[in-house]
Order: structure tokens, then sequence, then C-alpha cells
């Protein structure tokens, strides 16, 4: 089957199982596989697709049928102008957490130490430990997750970008492996939703995305006051903190942070309006 059959094919396919987005999904698929652009596909139109290539195409666009996502059927996924390795192991990256990245990086008294420690918590994919390794070279990074597999994950991230030896790893629960005082900076985006808002989340995601990753007790905040504790006695004397919350946790978030003692705390939004980030400095 030519190319341009076997895009018809599966848009129709995935807009028959309801997929609003069936046709840019189905050429993300193909355009992935032939290794161009999605705008390029018209390029290839006439290009037979071998045996091979149909079936394992054919398969990805069966997981998209039942709801897969479709970072994790790609097995990759795009943050800060890299492209990550991505699967059930850990959450799919979104583009407002880029925003967080942006916050570390304007913490500019951390990175102007000679070699500040920085820890990511809940690092899953290792999409902002590394972003910052990359763009701080001078950094100690540490990612750290409770989940052995998500670690797995952003270690294989790590060594794609040859961060891998000069980051460490660490399957801890949040702060507890660090000393008071060892920290510059602490860079965090936890599970912040709510445990009654899971049902209402798209499907996709309770199906597929670790649950562990998102829900965060009755009132989303069981994971960010303990984070917010801890990183008050771990940072160093002017080390930056920076949160990605859920949208309407802003006041509350930055209420945490003053009564642990945290200044100049600044709640920012994101690209849809949304309180997204609080920073704030010990
Ligand atoms: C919202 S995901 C963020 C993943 C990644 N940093 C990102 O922004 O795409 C939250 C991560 O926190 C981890 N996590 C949940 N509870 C934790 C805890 N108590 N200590 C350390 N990590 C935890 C989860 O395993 C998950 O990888």
């Amino acid at each position: 089957m030519d190319v341009r059959s076997a895009l018809k094919r599966w848009t129709e396919l995935l807009q028959a199982a309801g997929h609003e987005e069936a046709a840019a999904e189905a050429g993300s698929l193909l355009a992935h596989a032939l290794g161009c652009r999605r705008l390029e596909l018209p390029l290839h139109d006439r290009r037979e697709l071998l045996p091979a290539q149909f079936a394992l195409l054919d398969a990805q666009v069966r997981r998209l049928q039942a709801g897969e996502p479709l970072q994790y059927v790609l097995g990759e996924v795009e943050f800060y102008s890299r492209v990550f390795a991505c699967d059930a192991r850990a959450l799919i990256p979104r583009p407002e957490t880029e925003l967080l990245v942006e916050a570390a990086l304007g913490f500019s008294q951390v990175w102007k130490k000679p070699r500040p420690k920085v820890a990511d918590l809940g690092a899953g994919t290792g999409c902002i430990a590394i972003s910052l390794a990359l763009a701080q070279p001078q950094a100690h990074v540490c990612a750290v997750d409770i989940s052995a597999p998500a670690l797995a994950l952003a270690r294989e991230n790590a060594r794609r970008y040859g961060v891998a030896d000069k980051m460490i790893f660490i399957q801890a629960d949040l702060l507890a492996p660090f000393a008071a005082g060892e920290l510059a900076l602490i860079v965090s985006n936890p599970p912040y939703v709510p445990t009654a808002e899971w049902g209402s989340l798209p499907r996709p995601i309770r199906d597929f995305e670790p649950r562990n990753a998102l829900d965060a007790g009755s009132d989303g905040l069981d994971v960010l006051r303990r984070l917010i504790a801890q990183a008050a006695e771990k940072l160093a004397p002017g080390g930056g903190l920076a949160l990605e919350i859920g949208e309407d946790q802003g006041p509350r978030v930055a209420e945490l942070l003053c009564a642990a003692g945290f200044t100049n705390v600044v709640v920012k939004k994101d690209y849809s309006g949304w309180d997204r980030i609080v920073t704030g400095e010990k």
C-alpha cells in the first residue's frame, strides 16, 4: 500500500473510533516511520510501505484506537526543543512544564555558584532535570522519583543526551536523602490532582498514565504540603524553589510557601492564563 492510501485508511479508522485529530495522529505515525516531518508526507504519497512497516504502523493505529496516547505509541515526546523517550513508565511531559524549566533557570543567584546542587523531585521521564543539566553544565543535578521504572526511563533519556554520568538518580520519597541546607535549588512538578477529580480526567490519562504521578489526595496538596515543608529545611539560605501546581492552587500554595518562611513568593500563569508555577526563595 502506498503512503497516501495508508494515510486515508488509518485516518478513517481513527475517525470511526471518535478521534478528533485522526488525520494528524495517522500522519504523525507515518511521518515518524518514514523519518520525515508530517508536513512533508505529500512528498512521499506514491511511496510503497514495506510489509513490515505496514504491519508495525497498523499495530500502532490499533493502539491509538484502544485509547493509548500518541506519545506512548510513538515512544517519544518533544519537550523544551528536545526529543525524550516516553512510555507508560512515566507521565507524558506537558508543554506547560517548560515554564517550570524557565522558572528554575530564572534563579540567577543559584546559577552563579560554581557547582550548585539541584534536585528535581518526581523526575518522571527526566525532562526537567535533563533540560537543566544541559542548560547549566556546572550544576550537580539529582533526579529523584519514588518510581524505579520512571527513574530507569530518566536515566535512558540522560544517556541519550550525554549527561547521565554527571547526574545522579535517586529512588526516594521526596527529599528524604538530602541533608539540611544541602540544596541550592529544588524544582518539582509533583502530583497535584485531587482524588475526586481523577474520575473526570480524560480516559487516555486514566487508562494509560501512572496514577501515582497525578493523584495527590483529597485537595491535591498532599505531596505539595510535605514537599514545601521539607524544602524549607533542605535548601541552603538564598536557595530557590520552583513548583508546578494545579490551576486553582496558586493562592493556597503561595500561602504554604510564606508560612514555611519563603520570601519573594510569586505565582506565574501558563499559556492559557491559569496559575501554574509558584516560585520562592529561602
Ligand atoms: C506529575 S509527574 C512529573 C513527571 C515529570 N517531572 C514531568 O514533569 O513530566 C510526578 C512524578 O512524581 C513522582 N512521585 C510521586 N510521589 C512521589 C514521592 N513521594 N516522592 C518522589 N517522587 C514522587 C511520580 O512517580 C511521578 O514521576
